[in-house]
């Protein structure tokens, strides 16, 4: 690698709690299910972590509680090789967690408990600023208090470091004049629709509602469209990146595994369409695999299966 790229994310660590079911139950019913893991989430960590397997250098800033799960979060990093100083401890407060549901054909709903990822706030940011400041590239996602999801963007703007913002978990009441400050606006499309209350069904009605982000200011709005792969739309117009068809047992962190591997990319010099490319190979390793980071491939793997893939 000619330069070592350097990622900032500003985001949550969760403990994924996964049940891999036949079916999903309905409410009020008891089922049983064929088997149960615990692996290391958020979204925060899930793309902090994927670049950093792909060989970048890494400075998460985030928060834990101070219960038994929060250990496990931290040597987890040290594990990973992400910088983990501007990762704290909160006293009082649970360590993030997300309750995950897998379905048979690896799609998912999950139930999140922010617990310290709440207390994160724009102070932690500045705090990390001498670090955040000498980043290629900051990544940012919505399971933050939205004020430090503002912060963030806004110090990125203020220090001429290029910034990704994640909208997931999607909220209605995201600030889009203060989004703006976001280079690249990095949602899929159930989210695309909420921000944009348009249509989504087809692949014209998906470009149309990104090019009205476009217009309301953002430079770059790229959509995940999952198995369809993604869509760019800047004030230049409109272009597809094309899937990888592979089959999926678990799409948990799929769209993490896209980001944190796309900042990787574009981060060590790589074009946007280039960057993507990659990103949308690296996202289809990931969903052959279960879970979220325990399903993202280090650079070898991943050269490995690019050059299967041909
Ligand atoms: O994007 C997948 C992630 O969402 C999971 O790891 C879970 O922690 C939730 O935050």
């Amino acid at each position: 690698m000619a330069k070592r790229p350097r990622i900032g994310v500003v985001g949550s660590s969760n403990v994924d709690l996964v049940t891999y079911v036949d079916r999903m139950p309905v409410w009020g019913e008891t089922i049983a299910a064929p088997r149960f893991e615990m692996s290391h989430g958020g979204k925060g960590a899930n793309q902090a972590v994927a670049a950093a397997k792909l060989g970048a250098a890494v400075v998460m800033v985030s928060k834990v509680g101070d219960d038994m799960l929060s250990d496990g979060v931290l040597q987890n990093f040290e594990r990973t090789g992400v910088d983990a100083r501007h990762v704290e401890r909160v006293n009082g407060q649970s360590t993030g967690t997300a309750t995950i549901l897998v379905d048979k054909s690896g799609d998912n709903c999950i139930l999140i408990v922010k617990g310290a990822n709440g207390d994160l706030a724009p102070e932690d940011v500045e705090r990390a600023g001498e670090d955040l400041g000498s980043c290629d590239l900051i990544l940012i996602q919505l399971e933050v208090p939205l004020e430090t999801v503002y912060a963030t963007l806004a110090f990125g703007r203020r220090r001429g470091v290029k910034t990704v913002l994640n909208p997931a978990p999607v909220v209605r009441d995201l600030d889009i004049e203060r989004a703006r400050d976001a280079s690249f606006l990095m949602p899929n499309e159930t989210e695309l629709a909420i921000l944009t209350r348009l249509p989504v069904e087809s692949e014209a009605e998906v470009a149309a509602a990104a090019k009205t982000l476009v217009e309301r200011g953002f430079e770059a709005v790229i959509v995940t469209l999952g198995a369809r792969g993604a869509l760019i739309a800047t004030p230049e117009g409109g272009r597809r990146i094309a899937p990888v068809k592979v089959e999926a047992i678990d799409t948990t962190g799929a769209g993490d595994a896209f980001i944190g591997s796309f900042a990787r990319y574009l981060a060590a010099g790589l074009s946007l369409d280039a960057a993507l490319a990659q990103a949308s190979r690296y996202a289809a390793f990931s969903v052959t695999r279960r879970g979220a980071q325990k399903s993202f491939a280090t650079e070898a793997e991943f050269e490995a299966f690019c050059a299967k893939l041909g």
